[in-house]
Formats: C-alpha cells, sequence, structure tokens
C-alpha cells in the first residue's frame, strides 16, 4: 500500500491514538455481532506487542440529541474487547476532559483505553460529524501518533479522523485498513481475471456509482435483487407490482447501453402477491404479471449466473440478489454464495453491509476470501472514490 502503516512506525512507549470502527449492532445493551471488535484486534494486539499505550475510540450509531445518547454508549464494546483480549480495559465515559486526560496519562505501556462514543460530541453543532477543527486538535494532543484502523468510517471526514490526522501527528492505517483497501483496491483496478461483478439490492439508485465504475473494469456485471425490475422497465417488459425506481428507468435504460453484453439481467422471478413469506409463490420466465412482484431470481437466473461465474478469478459481489431474509425468496443469494463458494483459485470479495449478512446468516461466511467490514466505504471504493479517512493517512 502506498500509505504508511503501523509497520512503518515505532510504537515503544508511544500514547498511540487508535480510531476504530465499533460501530457493531446492539440489542438491549448487548452486542449481537462483534466482527468489527473482533476485525480490529490484530493491530491492538501489534501496539501493545510493540510497547506502546492504546487509546481506542470509534463513534457508535448516529447521535442529534441529548436523548439519543441512550443505548450508544461503548461500555459494552469495551467490556467485549476485554474479554477478547484477555485483559483490562480502561473505559473512560468522556469524550474529552480532566478524566480522560488523567486515565491516559496514568497508562503503562500495553494498557488499553477506551473512551466514549465520539459521536456524543454531536449534540451542540456537530463537531464530530463537522470535523470540528478544535475538536481534531484536542484528540490529537492526547498521543503521540495515530492509527487509523477504521475502514468502515473511511468515505467519513469527520474529527475523530482527518480531523486528527490535518493535525500533523504522524498518522499510518492499522491492519484492517491495510488489508481492506488491497483486497476491494485490487479486485477493481488490477483484478485477475475474468472479473466479475454481482450486484444487488432493492435500489439502482444506490448502484449506479458501482455500475458505471465497474463497466469499464469488470468482465461481467450479473444484476439481481429489486434493482432488477427497474431495468426490466427500462426494457419495457411487464413488471406487475415489483418496486421500481420510477425516476432511474431511463438512467437504467442508459447503463443498459453503455454496458452491452457484459450487463447481465435475471430472466426469471420467484413472485409472490404480497411481500410475505406467508403467501404462495410463484415462477415466471421474464414479465412479472399483474399482481404479484418479484422478491427473488428464479432458477433459470441462478443457473446463468452459475454458468457465467465459471472460471472467474475475481469476484465482487454487494447486494443480497432477493428478499434473503424470508425463506421463501432466499433461493437466489443461496444459490450466487453457492456457486462463488464452488469458485477454485478465485479471489471473491463480499463488499459489507446486506450481502455480508446474507453470507454469514446462510452459512457462507468462510466461503470467501474477504467480507469487508465496511457498508458504505466498500460502497465508494467500488465506485472509484477518493475515501477521506484513507487519503488523510501519511503516504509512504
Ligand atoms: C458504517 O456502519 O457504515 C460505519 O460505521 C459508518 O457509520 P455511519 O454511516 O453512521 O457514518
Amino acid at each position: 500500500m502506498a500509505k504508511m502503516t503501523v509497520k512503518d512506525i515505532d510504537l515503544k512507549d508511544k500514547k498511540v491514538l487508535v480510531r476504530v470502527d465499533f460501530n457493531v449492532p446492539l440489542k438491549d445493551g448487548v452486542i449481537t455481532d462483534d466482527t468489527r471488535i473482533k476485525a480490529a484486534l490484530p493491530t491492538i494486539n501489534y501496539v501493545l506487542e510493540q510497547g506502546g499505550k492504546a487509546i481506542l475510540f470509534s463513534h457508535l450509531g448516529r447521535v442529534k440529541t441529548e436523548e439519543d445518547k441512550a443505548g450508544k454508549s461503548l461500555a459494552p464494546v469495551a467490556k467485549r474487547l476485554g474479554e477478547l483480549l484477555g485483559k483490562d480495559v480502561t473505559f473512560v465515559p468522556e469524550t474529552r476532559g480532566e478524566k480522560l486526560e488523567a486515565a491516559i496519562n496514568e497508562m503503562k505501556d500495553g494498557d488499553v483505553v477506551v473512551f466514549e462514543n465520539t459521536r456524543f460530541e454531536d449534540i451542540d453543532g456537530k463537531k464530530e460529524s463537522k470535523n470540528d477543527a478544535d475538536l481534531g486538535k484536542y484528540w490529537a494532543s492526547l498521543g503521540d501518533v495515530f492509527v487509523n484502523d477504521a475502514f468502515g468510517t473511511a468515505h467519513r471526514a469527520h474529527a475523530s479522523n482527518v480531523g486528527i490526522a490535518s493535525t500533523g501527528i504522524p498518522t499510518v492505517a492499522g491492519f484492517l485498513m491495510e488489508k481492506e483497501i488491497k483486497f476491494i483496491g485490487e479486485a477493481v483496478e488490477e483484478p485477475k481475471r475474468p472479473m466479475i461483478a454481482i450486484l444487488g439490492g432493492a435500489k439502482v439508485s444506490d448502484k449506479i456509482g458501482v455500475i458505471e465504475n465497474l463497466i469499464p473494469k469488470a468482465d461481467k456485471i450479473l444484476i439481481g435483487g429489486g434493482m432488477t425490475y427497474t431495468f426490466y422497465k427500462a426494457k419495457g417488459m411487464e413488471i406487475g407490482n415489483s418496486l421500481v425506481e420510477a425516476d432511474k428507468v431511463e438512467l437504467a435504460k442508459s447503463l443498459i447501453e453503455k454496458a452491452g453484453d457484459k450487463l447481465v439481467l435475471p430472466v426469471d422471478s420467484i413472485t409472490a402477491a404480497e411481500f410475505s413469506n406467508d403467501v404462495p409463490t410463484e415462477e415466471h420466465a421474464g414479465d412479472v404479471p399483474t399482481g404479484q412482484m418479484g422478491l427473488d431470481i428464479g432458477p433459470e437466473t441462478i443457473a446463468l449466473f452459475s454458468e457465467t461465474l465459471k472460471g472467474a478469478k475475481t469476484v465482487v459481489w454487494n447486494g443480497p440478489m432477493g428478499v434473503f431474509e424470508m425463506s421463501n425468496f432466499a433461493r437466489g443469494t443461496i444459490g450466487v454464495c453457492e456457486a462463488i463458494a464452488n469458485l477454485e483459485d478465485a479471489t471473491t470479495i463480499i463488499g459489507g453491509g446486506d450481502s455480508a449478512a446474507a453470507a454469514e446468516q446462510l452459512g457462507f461466511a468462510s466461503k470467501f476470501t474477504h467480507i469487508s467490514t465496511g457498508g458504505g466505504a466498500s460502497l465508494e471504493l467500488l465506485e472509484g472514490k477518493e475515501l477521506p479517512g484513507l487519503a488523510a493517512i501519511n503516504d509512504k
């Protein structure tokens, strides 16, 4: 990577500020998925092994008012981190001030401090999310060096990533940031070929940037999910009650023209009269009849996609093929997972968000080379955009 990493600086006896993305799902104070905490462990352990003091911080959820703070403390995350590290982790329920400074001053080499949700600073004038320079300066003043390992937040220019880096403090990438950029960056910019992108999800509008960026780079782009029907509409097909973005039909037309035979659309759908798992399903080739809505790709499409994927050396997947949360409409996503799992000698990447959750829930997570921890960040990387959090890290 062209950016400096933790391996390029001396961490011994240093107060090491580590921006992690611990924005994990919580239900009634219990973490329901600790993937992002586990993904940060290599960097944290490395800092500690090198004799540094690790000062960790992250946002959690979105906080606009005092009431929003409820249930968004990083306290349960600090506790889980302590269990995973097998050592004491000091949690400071502050984002600034004497208590935090005292806790940091008392740290010995190998100690870990986690401080409170950086977005608690958003209540008065969105200081964190607006990249307030004074806040960035204050946080930078708490340490000697800055390690940014928050890939999931790299598409945001906030005080806790870009703001700290902008003060001139030595700023390097952690191992997670490095790994994510390596896998997703290489898959898009210098893929082993054939390179196939599989794009699903409900809306074309979420994927326009990705499709446009990948048309010249991918060998094939397979489309699934709810956005199929905006493309069908663009082709003049019947879509029944399927989801459609009427204002994106023209755009879908131009994407079909631009991509030519690179773009592969579903040839059949699993449909139902309602968005429900409790009504009878139907299978339709091509047009979706009146009264029905397309909720998954059909068996012919699974076969077509599996055939197209044969021999692929790089696969990038973002967005489920159907409403996988309902068993009646999960077969398309399972079929695509199976086809990817059967590939030999291919680099297979899931670009975070819903598709990562689908692979996890359907039991295919271990079959992929890389599952990104970033939803928005990985999408922006697939769109070919510069990520501000990454750009702010010192070049090698
Ligand atoms: C994410 O979960 O995508 C990141 O943590 C960023 O969170 P945000 O969308 O609230 O900025």
